[in-house]
C-alpha cells in the first residue's frame, strides 16, 4: 500500500512515500537555523516555519519517490505527542489531502513511530522472530521504554521523569562549549582517540532499586558542577575545573557519554529480568528483540553497547538506519499502513495533542 506520510511534531518538517515497509522517499526540511541562536526550539517560530515548507516538502517526497498524488492509497500524519501549533500545520495538511484526494486517514503516535522505524526495510514475516520486542525511543524529546506485543501494539514500561536524553546531551554539549543541536558534536568528542571516559566520575541515576523510569537532570547538573564546581553555603563554587582545555573537554564528552549508555543499558536488562520474572502486568514473557529509535540512536557509543547486549541476551537488535533515527515521516507511514491493515483508520476529525497516547 503506497502511504504519504507527514510530520510536523517539532523542528523537521518531514514528508515520505512508502510502500508498505519499503522507503520510496524521506524527505526531511530541518530547521535547525531558524533555532540555531536561541538555542533551542522556539515553538512559535517552528510553527510558522511549517506553514511554509510542508507542502513543498510533500511535493519532494511524492517526486523523489517517482509517483503522483493520484497514486497515493492512504495518509498517515503524527497527530500526537508534540508542540500542538506544529502539530496542528501537519494534520491541516494530511487532511486535507485524504479528503482531497478520497483516502483513508491514519493518525500516528510520534514515539510508538521512533519504535516502528528499525522495521523499515524489514519483511513482516520476520515480525515472528521479533515480538514480543523491547522497544526503547532515546531522543530530543522522549526516553520511554515499552513492550512491543507487536509493531502496532506497545505498552509504556516506563519513561524519563526530567529531561529526555537527547536534551540532556543538548545540555551537556552547550557546557561543554559545542554548538546547537550538541548530541553529534559531543558524540565526535567523546570518540576522539585517547578520551578518558573514567577521568570524570559522573552519576548512573537508576531512581531505586525496581524503577523502569529514567533521570537524566542529576548527570546534566554533575557535569555543571564538574565544571564549575559545587556551590557551598556561602554562594562559593569549589573543586570546579574552571576553563576547560581540550584534553578535559574530551574527556568530560568521554565521561558523560559513558554515564549515559550504562544507564540506559542497565535499564534494559531491569526490564528484560522484570519482564522473565514475571514481576510486571504482562506475566512472565521472554523478549525476543530489542527494537531502538530516536535521534540518540544514532549514537556510536550506544549503539555498539546495544549490539553487545542483543548478543549477551541472545536478542534480535533493529536499529534504525542513521536517516532514520532522527524525526522522519518514513516511520509514521510506516506505523500508518500497518495500522490501516489492521483496519484501524481515523476520521477526518483526528484531534492533535501534546502528549503520548499511553
Ligand atoms: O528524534 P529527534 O530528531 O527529535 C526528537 O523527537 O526529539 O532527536 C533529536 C535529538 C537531539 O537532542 C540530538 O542532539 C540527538 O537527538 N542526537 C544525538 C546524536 N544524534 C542526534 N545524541 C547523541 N549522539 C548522537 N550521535
Ligand atoms: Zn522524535
Amino acid at each position: 500500500m503506497l502511504v504519504l506520510g507527514i510530520e510536523t511534531s517539532c523542528d523537521e518538517t518531514a514528508a515520505a512515500v512508502v510502500d508498505d515497509r519499503s522507503v520510496r522517499s524521506n524527505v526531511i526540511a530541518s530547521q535547525m537555523q531558524v533555532h540555531a541562536e536561541y538555542g533551542g526550539v522556539v515553538p512559535e517560530l517552528a510553527s510558522r516555519a511549517h506553514a511554509e515548507r510542508v507542502l513543498p516538502v510533500v511535493e519532494s517526497a511524492l517526486r523523489e519517490a517517482g509517483v503522483r498524488v493520484e497514486a497515493i492509497e492512504a495518509v498517515a500524519v503524527g497527530h500526537r505527542p508534540g508542540l500542538i501549533g506544529c502539530l496542528l500545520v501537519g494534520l491541516s495538511a494530511a487532511k486535507a489531502i485524504a479528503w482531497a484526494r478520497g483516502v483513508p486517514l491514519v493518525g500516528v503516535d510520534h514515539v510508538h513511530a521512533h519504535v516502528f522505524s528499525g522495521l523499515l526495510g524489514t519483511d513482516p514475516s520476520e515480525d515472528r522472530s521479533l515480538f514480543p520486542a523491547l522497544g526503547l525511543v532515546v531522543s530530543g524529546g522522549h526516553t520511554s521504554m515499552f513492550l512491543c506485543a507487536g509493531p502496532t501494539r506497545v505498552h509504556r514500561l516506563g519513561g524519563t521523569i526530567d529531561d529526555a536524553v537527547g536534551e540532556a546531551y543538548d545540555k551537556a554539549a552547550t557546557m561543554l562549549g559545542l554548538g546547537y543541536p550538541g548530541g553529534p558534536m559531543l558524540d565526535r568528542l567523546a570518540q576522539q582517540p585517547g578520551a578518558d571516559a573514567a577521568r570524570f566520575e559522573l552519576p548512573t541515576s537508576m531512581l531505586g532499586p525496581t524503577s523502569l523510569d529514567f533521570s537524566f537532570s542529576g548527570l546534566k547538573t554533575a557535569v555543571l558542577y564538574t565544571i564549575r564546581g559545587v556551590p557551598t553555603r556561602d554562594g562559593r563554587f569549589e573543586r570546579g575545573i574552571g576553563e576547560l582545555d581540550d584534553r578535559a573537554r574530551r574527556d568530560l564528552a568521554a565521561s558523560f557519554q559513558a554515564a549515559v549508555v550504562r544507564t540506559i543499558v542497565r535499564k534494559l536488562e531491569r526490564a528484560l529480568d522484570q519482564l522473565a520474572s514475571g514481576e510486571l502486568d504482562a506475566g512472565p514473557t521472554r523478549v525476543r528483540s530489542l527494537l531502538v529509535g530516536g535521534g540518540v540512536s544514532a549514537n556510536s557509543a550506544l549503539r555498539a553497547a546495544l549490539a553487545d547486549l542483543a548478543t549477551r541476551r541472545g536478542l534480535a537488535l533493529r536499529l534504525p538506519a542513521m536517516e532514520l533515527c532522527v524525526d522522519n515521516a518514513a516511520m509514521i507511514a510506516g506505523l500508518g499502513c500497518a495500522l490501516l491493515i489492521e483496519g484501524r483508520p481515523s476520521d477526518l476529525s483526528l484531534r492533535a495533542s501534546p502528549s503520548a497516547s499511553v
